[in-house]
């Protein structure tokens, strides 16, 4: 690490309670919590918050929908969450719920205190509003005429609320992140925010909703007929969870926050709101606010309504914890998109854990057994020609060094595949030095013995690297190792000769069995892996012809996107009698499909039905008539019917 600060606090979002946690969640929560690990592995005293958003418009929809009462909805999910982060062995030392007295009494006496000094003001409101996104837009915001964010349709409102003085605060805002270039990371999402502050007059934040409207949320302190927005009051809990206004020791031990990591879908609120409202409130800024890119299903985006969100708890199930976490940090390259596949997921496994590590940890762990007695030897320091294992060592030791600035300068996925390259060559040394071969000879006991203590020493060296990111395998690895006191100390890193000769190893079994791929799970490895790199994994890209026998190829059939629609509008075609016209929602896009259905269906009888449609079909004039798509139908006879979807699955979900 560049320099070691004196104290590390890092927060992550804090969810909402509107629905259970999904690997987006999980991938914040497990970044934050391997910087927290690492930091106190380097003894910087650390504070590591997460928590849950329980009040707004989502959570009381969600509350309705389920027919219970918000609190309920919110005790209920809340557990969801904090089971995840227990099996996702997080190690968070608060989590705050915005429902808690602590929290509500801090945003109160804070927005008293902003009322009090005119930094929150009351006037009448006209604008558009996103309910999902709960935020409101101008008219010269909406993209053609729909939310800016989310591209979901608007409501228009007019109503009285409060405001807080946010656009004085613009022209200091821009200045304080151009003096300061670290506030905003990656780089390019701090020019976003300023081309979004230099381009746009900034307004003032509506921070108040009418409880006519929505009751759920904290009441203004100032008029019991508003509960407080939800972004006012959930930004607070960065600094009501470590005593802002309550214990000012505790305060001033963590604050200024060292880094927010945050999902680039919530930057704005981050990098404009939270500073804006720190300034009003003369408080620090925080040191910095991290975006990272989102996790995609193959080159989709997750959505609850597409069908295709990945469940942590599935895949904890299926390859254990400590993968898990290993892949969410090894495969995404901090501020960028990845994507997920379970294909990706059990390549990288069986490479990096399965082939790389485990395979070099069982070497060590056998040959310690088979030559030494089970037990650690006495690396005898030479007498003979150690310049193998005096590299080795050297290339252990620049590894760590280096994989403490990457993580200084949050690179997470370099800092893992340099360690990594650090297991790689503990085998490539074994290859060479081929200690079974020297255990044959007489008189070289010393040699195998300086060999294998080489050897356990770099393995040490590379599980307290490692052991951030997958803490249980790699204390399971370290105490096979014979060491008594498990829990790695990088400050002890650099130095050879930790490991106590005589101490007795163990086997702890195998610490990443290889999953093997079962010959039908290959072709689905191979069809889907265009959405990792362009050609697939046979590199053929030539188009394939239908076989003579009719059959046609797995990857044919893959190349038929079918998609999940509502049909939103449907009429007759003049002139055309066994044609319809529908308009139809697939989910990220609305299109029109022109088909063969009148004699069998009347337009009525269609709109509302979730349909499946062709979706990569080239568009074709009927009539006249553009039309986007194919319909999926079945006919026997005269008769025809509709293919359409059983139970609840919104529009754009993918028919496989
Ligand atoms: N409650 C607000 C945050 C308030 S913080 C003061 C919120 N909650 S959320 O439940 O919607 O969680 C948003 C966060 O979850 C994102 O910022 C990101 O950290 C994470 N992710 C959710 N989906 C994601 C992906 N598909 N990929 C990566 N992370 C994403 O917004």
């Amino acid at each position: 690490m560049s320099e070691k600060p004196s104290k590390y606090y890092v927060t992550t979002p804090i969810y909402y309670v509107n629905d259970k946690p999904h690997i987006g969640h999980s991938y914040t929560t497990i970044l934050a919590d391997v910087l927290a690990n690492y930091h106190r592995l380097l003894d910087v005293p650390t504070h590591f918050l997460t928590g849950t958003d329980e009040h707004g418009q989502k959570v009381q929809q969600a509350a309705d929908a389920n027919g219970i009462t918000p609190q309920e909805q919110c005790d209920q999910t809340v557990v969801r969450f904090q089971e995840l982060w227990k099996r996702l062995e997080i190690t968070n030392d608060d989590f705050i719920r915005t429902t808690e007295p602590r929290h509500k009494t801090v945003v109160q006496q804070t927005l008293q205190e902003l009322f009090d000094r005119d930094e929150i003001y009351k006037a009448e409101y006209e604008g558009w509003y996103c309910v999902g996104c709960e935020r409101f837009f101008t008219e010269k915001d909406l993209v053609d005429g729909n939310c800016p964010e989310c591209n979901r349709p608007v409501d228009k409102i007019i109503e009285s609320n409060y405001f807080f003085r946010m656009s004085k605060y613009q022209d200091w805002l821009i200045q304080y992140i151009e003096d300061h270039p670290g506030f905003i990371q990656p780089a390019f999402r701090a020019n976003e925010t300023l081309g979004f502050l230099k381009n746009k007059e900034l307004q003032d934040l509506c921070i108040s909703r009418p409880k006519s409207r929505l009751a759920w949320g904290i009441e203004l302190p100032f008029d019991a007929d508003f509960v407080t927005y939800v972004w006012f009051d959930a930004l607070i809990n960065y600094i009501s969870a470590i005593g802002y206004k309550s214990d000012e020791e505790q305060f001033k031990k963590w604050w200024p926050c060292s880094c927010h990591l945050i999902g680039k879908d919530i930057l704005t609120t981050h990098t404009v709101y939270w500073p804006t409202m720190l300034k009003a409130m003369g408080v620090e800024m925080p040191q910095s606010i991290f975006a990272h890119g989102w996790w995609l299903t193959g080159r989709t985006k997750m959505s609850k309504s597409l069908g295709n969100v990945v469940n942590p708890m599935d895949m904890i199930d299926n390859y254990g914890v400590d993968a898990f976490r290993y892949f969410l940090i090894a495969e995404m390259t901090l501020g960028q998109d990845a994507s997920f596949t379970e294909e990706a997921f059990v390549k990288r496994y069986n490479a990096d854990l399965a082939n790389d590590l485990g395979n070099v940890a069982n070497r060590v762990l056998n040959m310690i057994s088979r030559y030494c007695d089970g037990k650690i030897p006495a690396a005898s320091g030479g007498g003979f020609d150690t310049a193998l294992e005096d590299a080795l060592w050297k290339e252990t030791v620049a590894a760590a060094e280096e994989m403490g600035t990457m993580i200084g300068n949050m690179k997470l996925d370099g800092s893992v595949s340099m360690v990594m390259s650090a297991v790689r060559k503990i085998n490539v040394y074994l290859q060479e030095r081929a200690p079974w071969s020297l255990a044959k000879q007489e008189g070289t006991e010393a040699e195998v013995a300086h060999c294998l203590y080489t050897a356990a020493e770099c393995l040490r060296v590379c599980s307290a690297l490692l052991y951030p990111v997958m803490p249980e395998k790699m204390l399971a690895l370290r105490t096979a190792l014979g060491m008594a006191d498990a829990k790695p100390h990088l400050g002890k890193l650099s130095e050879f000769g930790v490991l106590i000769p005589g101490s007795e190893i163990s086997q702890p079994g195998a610490l990443f069995p290889r999953i093997e791929v079962k010959k039908a799970d290959k072709n689905v490895e191979q069809a889907f892996q265009p959405a990792r790199g362009s050609k697939g994994q046979t590199g053929k890209s030539a188009p394939q012809k239908e076989k003579a026998d009719g059959l046609i190829t797995f990857d044919q059939v893959m190349n038929v996107k079918l998609k999940t629609a509502v049909v939103l509008e449907a009429e007759a075609i003049e002139g055309a009698d066994k044609l319809l016209k529908l308009q139809v929602d697939l989910g990220e896009e609305k299109r029109q499909v022109v088909a063969g259905i009148a004699l069998h269906y009347k337009p009525e009888e269609l709109v509302g039905k979730t349909i499946v449609v062709v979706a990569n079909l080239k568009p074709a004039k009927l009539r006249g008539e553009k039309s986007e798509g194919m319909l999926l139908a079945a006919s026997i006879g005269d008769t025809l019917k509709l293919v359409t979807v059983e139970g609840e699955i919104g529009p754009g979900a993918s028919v496989k």
